[in-house]
């Protein structure tokens, strides 16, 4: 419930619409926190806080800001993703509550919405998701640039984005909140390439940030 206040409340911003077609989007958003970021502003149960940037989800956008949600399609099952549940519990695990419930969150209000092109099903979407948090590595990404997780070391905003764009070849998005940096958002075509982000409504962040270690 947290986590769906926090969505619907800061993160994203621009209209939400229920129902509609799976693949009526313009792009995906793909989400990671840094987890210690998040847990400053969110009950996050004991034993989840480490260092790392985890996923939160992937997500139909429309360049208008706008984005579909729970659309019709296939109901969450957890076995559909028996194979690469190990994975998930690593890299997109719920940070507030169990795992399965987050997973069923997120595919009944962003992956049904998500089924066009190379997604064809539930499992699809979720090891299509594993793939791109594997492929851009965020924490590497930045540490080439020498922003490290640490209390003490601050960032400019811009540094950190431009450190990503040199990295990735793409624009992406960040949030902060307070000096803290919290997510970055990748976009991606619907094959599921890399693209710039456009500027989107509630995806800023200025002055100095940390990446906070504790
Ligand atoms: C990403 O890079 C970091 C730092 O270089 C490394 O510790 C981590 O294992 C990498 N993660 C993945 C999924 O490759
Ligand atoms: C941050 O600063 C404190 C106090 O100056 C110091 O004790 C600590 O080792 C520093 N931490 C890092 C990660 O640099």
């Amino acid at each position: 419930i947290i986590t769906i206040i926090l969505l619907i409340g800061t993160t994203k911003a621009g209209m939400i619409y229920e129902g509609g077609d799976p693949g009526d989007f313009d792009f995906y958003l793909f989400v990671e926190q840094w987890i210690y970021s998040f847990c400053d502003t969110q009950s996050c149960l004991p034993g989840k806080e480490r260092e790392a940037f985890t996923i939160h989800g992937l997500w139909p956008n429309n360049n208008d800001g706008s984005y579909p949600s729970f659309c019709k399609g296939q109901p969450f099952d957890v076995d559909e993703i028996a194979d690469i549940e190990p994975q998930l519990d690593t890299i997109w695990p719920s940070l507030t509550g169990p795992n399965p419930d987050f997973w069923a969150h997120e595919w009944s209000k962003h992956g049904t919405c998500s089924i066009t092109g190379p997604l064809a099903d539930l499992h699809d979407y979720f090891f299509a998701t594993v793939h791109i948090y594997q492929t851009y590595n965020i924490t590497g990404g930045l540490a080439q640039f020498n922003i490290l997780p640490s209390d003490n070391a601050t960032y400019s905003a811009p540094s950190v984005v431009d450190a990503l764009s040199k990295q990735f070849g793409v624009t992406p998005l960040i949030q902060c909140t307070g000096n803290r940096l919290v997510t970055v958002a990748f976009c991606l075509t619907k094959d599921l390439k890399l693209m710039s982000c456009p500027a989107l409504n509630g995806w800023s962040c200025s002055g100095n940030v940390i990446l906070p270690a504790t």
